[in-house]
């Protein structure tokens, strides 16, 4: 383990921007983990994960930690239920697989998310009707300062919509290190009423879907309408979508009669960020270098040597026009340093 100076992060990031760390340290385990932590006290930490949700506008002074924990291992079991501990440095999509080929049913809906297996409780990821919260028992953390082990239960970790405590009240005090989930072993409780799900499976010809047959509709779709940030660098939906008073949706809808919207069970409203980015006339549009995909308008891209600021002064501009527009001011869902 040795901490190399001056690396370009460009590789780091699925945006692909070109950033550079002052220091920087591959970790494969706890014990390099908290080393790194002893051996540099007051060094300002990040963590890196798959650098799929976040935009460098700056090169960094803090000292980068590339997490490369690895492991999956069943850590308790019941008739119907497994318990899968992962280490944080597991790519979660691979994890998805692993769950597959040993039918453990809970995360094929989260099937081609990209990223660590550490990240996904930041955020609480989310997809096609099924968030992380479902399927989380608990994460096991080290604090940056102290390096204190603490085991957070789902209950302590406040998760929402795209939220948890790792990104508020505790944002950067924690390293994850794994993450336990609670799978279904048999009796797998399909989620198949997101739209466009069980059009993909109705089209297969696929009438009593395995939790493989809905992953594979997931993967299809996510691939039909979200560009390969292997291809076009992105980081996912650049905003969250926002949620509005029942009032404010019903004044929205006299002037915008088609304006999607989905009733939530606290009687607030989610409107698609991506439709009133299309409405603000971004969809597809190109500035510079950057610009909102032409599939999916909450998707900013990079073509190709875009920085860190051109792509946040774009998300600026969306967010002011918006907000003029519609009186909303989007929220970035992305973690911008
Ligand atoms: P990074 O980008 O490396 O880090 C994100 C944040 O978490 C940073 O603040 C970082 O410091 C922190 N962090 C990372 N690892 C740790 C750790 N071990 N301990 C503490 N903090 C840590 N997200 C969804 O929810 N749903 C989707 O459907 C979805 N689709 C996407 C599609 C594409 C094409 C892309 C590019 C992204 C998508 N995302 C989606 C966003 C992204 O995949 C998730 O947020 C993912 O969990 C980020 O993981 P990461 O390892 O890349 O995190
Ligand atoms: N729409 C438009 N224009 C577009 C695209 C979509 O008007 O260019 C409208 C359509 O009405 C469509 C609606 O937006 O029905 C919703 O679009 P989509 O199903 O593509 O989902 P989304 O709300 O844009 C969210 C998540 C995604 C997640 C998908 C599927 C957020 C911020 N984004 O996107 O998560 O994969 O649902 O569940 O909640 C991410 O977080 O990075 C991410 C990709």
């Amino acid at each position: 383990m040795k901490i190399e100076n001056n690396v370009s992060l460009k590789s780091f990031n699925t945006f692909g921007v070109e950033a550079m760390a002052k220091q920087f340290v591959k970790v494969n385990n706890e014990s390099e983990l908290k080393e790194v932590l002893f051996e540099n006290p007051s060094v300002p930490i990040l963590i890196l994960g798959g650098g799929s949700n976040m935009l460098l506008t700056r090169d960094l002074d803090e000292l980068v930690i590339f997490n490369n924990m690895k492991g999956i291992a069943v850590v308790a079991e019941s008739d119907d239920y497994v318990q899968v501990q992962a280490s944080a440095g597991e790519n979660w999509h691979q994890l998805v697989l692993w769950c597959l080929d040993h039918n453990y049913g809970g995360i094929e809906n989260l099937a081609l998310i990209p990223g660590s297996v550490g990240a996904a409780p930041i955020q609480n990821i989310g997809a096609y009707g099924v968030e992380l919260k479902e399927v989380f028992t608990a994460c096991h953390a080290i604090h940056v300062k102290t390096g204190e082990s603490q085991r957070f239960d789902r209950n302590t970790c406040d998760f929402g919509y795209r939220h948890s405590i790792f990104k508020t009240t505790e944002k950067g005090n924690w390293i994850i290190t794994s993450v336990i989930l609670e799978l279904s072993k048999n009796h797998h409780h399909l989620k198949t009423d997101y739209g466009a799900i069980q059009e993909q499976l109705d089209e297969l010809g696929i009438k009593e879907p395995t939790i493989r047959d809905v992953a594979q509709a997931v993967i299809s779709i996510r691939s039909s309408k979200l560009p390969d940030p292997k291809k076009l660098g992105n980081s996912g939906s650049f905003f969250k979508n926002p949620v509005v008073s029942k009032s404010k949706v019903e004044n929205l809808l006299q002037s915008n009669t088609d304006m999607p919207y989905f009733e939530l069970l606290e009687g607030d409203c989610k409107i698609p960020a991506a439709w009133l980015i299309e409405q603000s006339g971004f969809k597809g549009k190109r500035v510079g270098n950057c610009g909102a995909h032409e599939k999916q308008a909450l998707v900013l891209v990079n073509f190709g040597d875009a920085s860190g600021s051109d792509i946040l002064s774009l998300a600026t501009d969306i967010q002011n026009e918006v907000n003029r527009k519609f009186g909303i001011l989007l929220e970035m869902e992305v973690n911008i340093l």
